[in-house]
C-alpha cells in the first residue's frame, strides 16, 4: 500500500508519519510537504532513514505536480493534513488560506480522481479537519457533534470548511471513498511556537511576557497529539466511507486557567519561586472574531471504533513541557529560522 501523507513535516503530520512508518512496515509512506515556515524535517529525522519512508518536497496548490506525484508513486490512499493552520495568520493574510486549504485540497481530489479513474477499490481520501468549522459555542454545556451545522467565523475555519465540503462533494458526485475527521486543539512535542501552549512555554523559559487575548475566558478542548495520531490510524483503517468523525479530549480549559497551570508547573520544573511566571501574564487586545468556546462530542468515534484519549491533561502537559525543556535546540532553531536549512543540507539543494 502506497500512502501519501501531506503536511508530514508539520506538527500533527510528523506524529502521524512516525506512527505509520513505525507501526506498519509493510506500508510505503510518502510524505509530501512544501516546507513552509511550519514544516520542519527535523520533526521526523528519527525515522527519515526507514526503508518504507520517502520525502517529496511538493506544493498542493500545484495541480500538475500532484498529478505526477500520485502517478509516479502509485498512490492508493491519502491522509491529507497539509494546510495553513494558524488563525492569527489567516486574519492577516486570508488568501493564502484559500489557496492552500481550499484550492490545494481540491487539486488533490482532482488529481486522485484522474489517477484512480473511477476504480475506487482499495482507494481512500482521508481529509484531516478541525472543530473550528462548527463555529463558536457559548459558555454552557453544549458540544459539537457530527451533525452540528457548519458556521465558520475566521478565514482559517472558512477555508477548512470549504475544503470539507469539496471532499464530501467528491464522495456524493463521483463516489470517491472519503473520510473526514474534525479534531479539537492539539498540544504536544514539535508544536510550532506561534500557537498558545508552545509560545507560552518558550516565553516562560525566556521570561518574556505572556499575551492573553481579551479576557482569557475563551475555552478550548485540548488533546495530546499522539492521541490524535492514534485516532487517525483507527479512522484510516476502520472508518466508514462518506462519514465524519469528531475527535476531542473531553478536556475543556479556559485560556487563563490553562495559562496559570502552565506557569505553576513550569515554576516547579525550572526551580523558580512559586508565582514568578504568572507575573509575565499581560492582557492584550482580543483576536478579531475570537471564537468563545470549542467542545467536541467524540462519542461516535468511541462507540463505533473504540477510541478514547489515553492521556490525562496533567500528564500530557508535563510530558510536553519536559520535551521543550530537553529540546532547547529545536526551539532555538525554530525561533531563529535555522531549521529551514535542514532540507538543503539533507538533499543538497
Ligand atoms: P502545521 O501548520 O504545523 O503544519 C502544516 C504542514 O503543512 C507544514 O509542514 C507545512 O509545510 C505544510 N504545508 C503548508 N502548505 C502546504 C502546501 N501548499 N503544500 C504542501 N504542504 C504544505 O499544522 P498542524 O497543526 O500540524 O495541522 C495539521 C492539520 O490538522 C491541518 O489540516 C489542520 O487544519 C488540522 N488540525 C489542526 C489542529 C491543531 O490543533 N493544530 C486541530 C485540528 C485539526
Ligand atoms: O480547534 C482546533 C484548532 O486549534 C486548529 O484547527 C488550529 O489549527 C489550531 O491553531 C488551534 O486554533 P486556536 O486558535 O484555538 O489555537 P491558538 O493556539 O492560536 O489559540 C488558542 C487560544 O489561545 C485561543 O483562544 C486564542 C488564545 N491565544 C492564542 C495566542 C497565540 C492567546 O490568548 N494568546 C496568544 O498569544
Amino acid at each position: 500500500m502506497n500512502i501519501l501523507i501531506t503536511g508530514g513535516a508539520g506538527f500533527i503530520g510528523s506524529h502521524v508519519v512516525r506512527r505509520f512508518v513505525t507501526q506498519y512496515p509493510n506500508y510505503n509512506i510518502i510524505n509530501l510537504d512544501k516546507l513552509t515556515y511550519a514544516g520542519n524535517l527535523e520533526n521526523i529525522k528519527d525515522i527519515d532513514q526507514s526503508s518504507n519512508y520517502s520525502f517529496v518536497k511538493g506544493d498542493i496548490t500545484d495541480l500538475e505536480q500532484m498529478r505526477s506525484v500520485i502517478k509516479e508513486h502509485s498512490i492508493s490512499r491519502i491522509i491529507h493534513l497539509a494546510a495553513e493552520s494558524h488563525v492569527d495568520r489567516s486574519i492577516t493574510d486570508p488568501l493564502i488560506f484559500v489557496r492552500t486549504n481550499l484550492i490545494g485540497t481540491s487539486n488533490l481530489l482532482q488529481a486522485c480522481k484522474e489517477a484512480w479513474k473511477n476504480d475506487w477499490s482499495g482507494k481512500l481520501f482521508y481529509h484531516v479537519s478541525t472543530d473550528e468549522v462548527y463555529g463558536s459555542l457559548e459558555l454552557d454545556k453544549r458540544m459539537f457533534t457530527e451533525s452540528t451545522a457548519y458556521d465558520p467565523r475566521s478565514p482559517y475555519s472558512a477555508s477548512k470548511a470549504g475544503s470539507d465540503h469539496m471532499v464530501r462533494a467528491f464522495y456524493h458526485t463521483y463516489h470517491m471513498p472519503v473520510v473526514i475527521s474534525n479534531c479539537s486543539n492539539n498540544y504536544g512535542p514539535n508544536h510550532f511556537p506561534e500557537k498558545l501552549i508552545p509560545l507560552f512555554i518558550n516565553n516562560i523559559i525566556n521570561k518574556k511576557s505572556l499575551p492573553v487575548y481579551g479576557s482569557g475566558e475563551n475555552v478550548r478542548d485540548w488533546l495530546f497529539v499522539e492521541d490524535h495520531a492514534r485516532a487517525i490510524d483507527d479512522i484510516f483503517h476502520k472508518g466508514r466511507h462518506g462519514e465524519t468523525y469528531n475527535i476531542g479530549g473531553h478536556n475543556e480549559w479556559s485560556n487563563i486557567d490553562l495559562i496559570k497551570t502552565l506557569c505553576n508547573v513550569m515554576d516547579k520544573k525550572l526551580n523558580r519561586v512559586e508565582g514568578e511566571s504568572e507575573k509575565l501574564i499581560t492582557y492584550v487586545t482580543d483576536r478579531a472574531g475570537h471564537d468563545m468556546r470549542y467542545a467536541i462530542d467524540a462519542s461516535k468515534l468511541q462507540d463505533e471504533l473504540g477510541w478514547t484519549p489515553s492521556l490525562q491533561f496533567e500528564e500530557g502537559i508535563s510530558k510536553t513541557i519536559d520535551w521543550y525543556l530537553s529540546n532547547q535546540d529545536w526551539l532555538d532553531n525554530v525561533t531563529s529560522g535555522e531549521y529551514q536549512k535542514y532540507y538543503n543540507n539533507q538533499y543538497g539543494e
